[in-house]
């Protein structure tokens, strides 16, 4: 089995403040991880330190198989990190983005890669706009495409659906899913359960410094309680009818909505 990630006892410290305190985790080479925390919790800090961006207090790991305190500059070839700011330029059209993107990575067919990537995340019409004029799912999408310019083997997203609407971040899960069929390594980053739940195959915990729980959502599911059976009428979440309404929905809002209208036979015997 190999690990595109492997941390060991990773520590970090800001003056007094420890933020990491012993991080152990490792990533799977293909699979889409999450690491899942409330704000300061630590994420960034992490990821930061595993893209080369920071200097760890103690501890070790390695991506790509390589260290990222003794062979940063392996490490930043074989990864990208999509920082939880997008980094487009606005004043570029999302073509101009990805083209100036390949041209600095020294990469030729620049204009190939950047028409292959617009279709990839459905932006080949948008393509000529100003990303100024995109909307944030689909700056979003054009933040991630820059950063899979050079089929880098670990892909980074930090908090890549923070502050978009329910349609784009399925769009970016979309985005997210497509890249794990290529084979490419996912860590995210997320403070969304759900998030978490649909997207990753592993999801790891990340509180008070430590990953507390990680593991497969069913591995999860099974550090609870066995689940209590309760008779509850089902109603579709705000989010299922949002989604429903605007044409994207689960085909399952429908019957939803019939159980909440229909009559309770158990009263009425
Ligand atoms: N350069 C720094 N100097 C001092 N403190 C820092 C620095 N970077 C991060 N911190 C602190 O470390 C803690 C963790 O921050 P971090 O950004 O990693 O959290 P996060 O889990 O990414 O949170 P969020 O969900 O809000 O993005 C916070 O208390 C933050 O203030
Ligand atoms: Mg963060």
């Amino acid at each position: 089995m190999t690990n595109a990630i492997r941390v060991r006892g990773l520590t970090k410290s800001f003056g007094d403040l420890h933020v990491l305190r012993g991080v152990d985790l490792d990533v799977e080479a293909g699979t889409v991880s999450a690491l899942l925390g409330s704000n300061g919790a630590g994420k960034t800090t992490a990821i930061r330190i595993l893209a080369t961006l920071a200097a760890a207090t103690g501890g070790t790991a390695t991506v790509a198989g390589h260290d990222v305190a003794t062979e940063p500059g392996a490490v930043r070839e074989a990864i990208s990190l999509t920082g939880q700011f997008a980094a487009v330029d606005e004043v570029l059209t999302g073509r101009e983005n990805l083209v100036l993107v390949a041209r600095l990575r020294h990469l030729p067919h620049a204009g190939r890669i950047a028409d292959e990537l617009l279709g990839r995340f459905s932006l080949t019409e948008a393509g000529s706009r100003r990303a100024g004029t995109y909307s944030g799912g689909m700056r979003r999408r054009l933040d991630i495409a820059m950063s899979l310019i050079g089929d880098p083997q670990v892909v980074f997203l930090d908090e890549p659906t923070t502050g978009l609407d329910p349609e784009a971040r399925l769009e970016v899960w979309d985005a997210v899913r497509a890249l794990a069929a290529s084979g490419t390594t996912v860590l995210l980053t997320t403070q969304y359960l759900d998030e978490a739940e649909h997207l990753a195959d592993r999801i790891a915990i990340l509180h008070e410094g430590r990953i507390i729980a990680d593991g497969t959502l069913a591995e999860l599911r099974r550090l609870l309680p066995p689940a209590r059976v309760e008779y509850v009428e089902k109603r579709p979440t705000l989010e299922d009818v949002f989604l429903a309404v605007i044409g994207h929905g689960p085909a399952t809002a429908a019957p939803h909505e019939e159980a909440t209208t229909a009559p309770h036979q158990e009263e009425v015997a």
